[in-house]
């Protein structure tokens, strides 16, 4: 089979300016892709910006022949996920390929945690990922065709201390690749989520040091692109990577079971007697929308 290659795709990678972003813009930019290096030079809590971080990645890619130009937006606001866009746009006539990677933590126990924790999290990763995604998508529709990813994390699938923020964050990304992905389906417009594991500054203070080299954050890329590819069929699937382990992660649904014939009430005592079946996942079934819900109450309905 042909290697897979990006020539004449154009690229936005938010946070690109280290990190796991910087591997995606790097190895884009090697395959050919012309990508537009999002950074806004920020500290891991979100204060400051600094231009360097997107022009030396630009710079990487361009020694290396590649095409890239630097963007120093905050993805946290519309005006910000517009420029971003439209430097794309401006400079290389389409977006193909957006990958919603920029990232903070301002992590503490949910008791001590701050309105501005709160807001500063949630703004840059879910409220970031629209701002960026809805100008990209409207000039996706227009070339009938675009490869996005949003980045989720294990905090958010399954929770981590201290990152309720966070967490929230990123299972809210799920939930816009839900919906999207039923909206613009039509447009050959895929879109799906990487739940990525890394060593970086973002985990440097977590991770045992001997991990630096294992969780390198390259390991992370080859899904990420594969997703961006245009070999890629799958749309509104969740990857969970790290370590060179890939899996896919999912929300399911058991079999549950129907009470009553919906029309008399049903008891809490009914609930408590029949907990073990209505919990029971040995059957465990995906849903392509929420419509999926119908099927299991289907017999009751009719
Ligand atoms: P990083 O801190 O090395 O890189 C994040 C980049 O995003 C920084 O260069 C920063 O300047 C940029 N950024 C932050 N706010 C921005 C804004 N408003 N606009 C534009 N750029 C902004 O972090 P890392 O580890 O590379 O993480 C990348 C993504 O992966 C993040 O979304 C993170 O939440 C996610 N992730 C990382 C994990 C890990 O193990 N490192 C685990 C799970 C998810």
């Amino acid at each position: 089979m042909e290697n897979i290659d990006f020539k004449g795709r154009v690229a936005i990678v938010t946070g690109a300016g280290q990190g796991i972003g910087r591997m995606y813009a790097l190895e884009l930019g090697r395959r050919g892709a012309k990508v537009v290096v999002n950074d806004l030079g920020v500290s891991l809590a979100g204060a400051g910006s600094d231009d360097s971080a997107a022009d030396k990645v630009v710079q990487e890619i361009v020694t290396a022949g590649g095409e890239a130009i630097a963007n120093h937006d905050s993805v946290a606001t519309m005006k910000g996920g517009q420029h971003i866009v439209q430097t794309a746009l401006d400079t290389y006539g389409r977006v193909d390929i957006l990958i919603n990677n920029a990232g903070i933590v301002r992590d503490k126990s949910f008791m001590k945690m701050t309105e501005e924790d709160w807001d500063m999290v949630i703004n840059v990763h879910l409220k970031g990922a629209f701002c960026v995604t809805q100008p990209a998508v409207l000039a996706m529709k227009e070339n009938g065709y675009g490869r996005i990813v949003f980045t989720a994390s294990t905090s958010g699938l399954y929770g981590n201390f201290g990152q309720t923020n966070y967490g929230a964050a990123k299972m809210g990304l799920v939930g816009i690749m839900n919906t999207l992905t039923l909206e613009v389906s039509k447009y050959d417009i895929k879109i799906n989520t990487i739940a990525p594991t890394a060593w970086s500054r973002m985990t440097a203070d977590i991770f045992p040091p001997e991990f630096e080299d294992k969780m390198n954050p390259q390991f992370n890329e080859p899904m990420a692109l594969y997703l961006c590819s245009q070999e890629n069929t799958v749309t509104g699937q969740i990857f969970t990577t790290g370590a060179g382990w890939y899996g896919r992660t999912a929300i399911v649904s058991g079999d549950g079971l129907c009470l009553g014939n919906a029309k008399r009430a049903i008891s809490v005592e009914e609930i408590r007697d029949n907990f073990e079946k209505i919990s029971d996942m040995e059957n465990k079934r995906e849903h392509e929308s929420a419509l999926g819900m119908f099927e299991y109450m289907g017999p009751l309905l009719s």
